[in-house]
């Protein structure tokens, strides 16, 4: 009991420290973002000193004046302050919440039916595996000729990330696999601040400081990565937060709806980027909207479709009532749900959920039909639910859901 009550507070306590890590590296990268889109011509007698562009503000009731120099300061700073350790206790925060959530609980959260890995060792191995060489496939890409050709290049990452998407579904949970896209990507993300960015701005001062030309090849590829940072960030997000979502990553083509939504979240920052180009393209906004829209629609349309249809003519072998349903809720779902949850691994209801009382589960009648119909609840189909059941459950709440509407 006492190491379940520890991985609680482990992940409570990771889960905060990752979001506030995370928070300070996006913030930091869109705070930059925004600066060099708004630099002013500088004045003269800055022009002199190399400055290229400069900016006031105010904040926190503070006026501050930034610049950016063309290369480097005609003195050099006593301290200058660089922006790596956001992204590298993001990593590492996030890397402690995977192994607390996803490791130490593999059986109840990594492990899916019907997914290609069914032991909890496998599934782990899986996740290392997944994530390790999706990077090194990565890093393999960036370091290749390949990049010269950046249309090309685009269009590969494109195909790799919806590859990952798609693999991803298969291998673990529907709830693991999107957020398994995201720390992919995070982690890509990361290395491109450890393994590019970083290095190339310690040789970018070392050259300054000696009175050296800087290299220029070394700071176009560091901004292509930081390219690809800027347009992995918005999906990441979505993957971090889609947790919260059972409607979509329990669909059953939620690979498809992923790839979807990442590529949609990507083409609109493109209008941003381009908007702080000076080229305003609003097609692009139109077109995302439009797609999300589409995209919306469709799923409406597959959650909704059995209200449209008179309740499906099933026959059971025994009438579908509020005494049988409880007894499959009291078989299949009071193990976690209950206040007192007996599954190992569960100190209180998860998601607060109680099903111990049809007056509750009549209220939450349509949350409860998501979870079941998309098959995410029972968790991993830990107390072996038949489809039978399954049927009778849902057949149920869709007559409560309309009797209530109804009257
Ligand atoms: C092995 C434990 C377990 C069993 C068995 C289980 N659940 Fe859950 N349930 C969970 C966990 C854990 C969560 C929270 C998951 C999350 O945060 O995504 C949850 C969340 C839910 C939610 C909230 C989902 C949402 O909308 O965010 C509902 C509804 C639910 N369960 C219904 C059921 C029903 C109905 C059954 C039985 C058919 C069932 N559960 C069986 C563990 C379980």
């Amino acid at each position: 009991m006492i190491e379940i009550y520890l991985t609680e507070w482990l992940s409570i306590l990771m889960r905060w420290l990752h979001l506030i890590a995370g928070i300070a590296w996006v913030g930091a990268s869109l705070h930059f973002i925004w600066l060099d889109n708004s630099l002013e011509e500088p004045e003269d007698e800055d022009k002199e000193s190399g400055v290229k562009g400069s900016l006031w503000s105010i904040h926190g009731g503070g006026i501050y004046n930034f610049r950016k120099y063309e290369l480097a300061p005609p003195v050099w700073p006593r301290l200058l302050h660089w922006s790596k350790w956001e992204a590298y206790s993001t990593w590492i925060t996030g890397t402690l919440l995977m192994i607390a959530v996803y490791y130490f609980q593999a059986t109840t959260y990594l492990v899916g039916p019907g997914k290609w890995l069914q032991d909890p060792i496998a599934a782990v191995l899986g996740s290392v595996v997944f994530i390790t060489s999706g990077v090194f496939i990565y890093e393999g890409l960036i370091r290749s000729p390949l990049r010269h050709y950046s249309r090309l290049f685009a269009l590969i990452l494109i195909v790799f990330v919806a590859l990952q998407c798609w693999l991803s579904t298969k291998l673990f949970s529907d709830r693991a696999s999107f957020l398994h896209v995201g720390a992919l990507l995070g982690t890509i993300m990361a290395g491109n601040v450890f393994l590019g960015i970083i290095p190339t701005q310690k040789r970018f001062v070392d050259a300054v400081q000696n009175g050296r030309e800087p290299d220029a090849r070394g700071a176009a590829l560091a901004k292509q990565r930081s390219t690809h940072n800027n347009y992995f960030t918005l999906p990441v997000l979505f993957c971090m937060v889609s947790n919260h979502a059972p409607f979509i990553y329990g669909h059953p083509h939620n690979w498809l709806i992923l790839i979807s939504i990442l590529a949609i979240v990507a083409y609109a920052r493109h209008f941003f980027n381009l908007r702080h180009r000076g080229i305003i393209d609003y097609r692009i906004l139109i077109f995302s909207i439009a797609a999300f829209l589409g995209l919306a629609t469709w799923l409406a349309y597959e959650q909704f479709k059995p209200f449209e249809e008179s309740p499906r003519e099933i026959v059971f072998s025994n009438p579908v009532d509020v005494t049988e349903v409880h007894r499959i809720f009291k078989v299949h779902c009071q193990v976690c749900h209950a206040a007192e949850p007996t599954h190992p691994g569960f100190v209180a209801p998860p998601a607060g959920v109680l099903m111990d009382d049809p007056a509750i589960y009549r209220k939450s009648a349509s949350q409860i039909l998501t979870a079941i119909s998309t098959g995410y609840m029972p968790l991993g189909n830990v107390t072996g639910m038949t489809q039978i059941e399954r049927e009778q459950v849902i057949y149920w709440l869709e007559q409560e859901i309309q009797s209530e509407v109804g009257g």
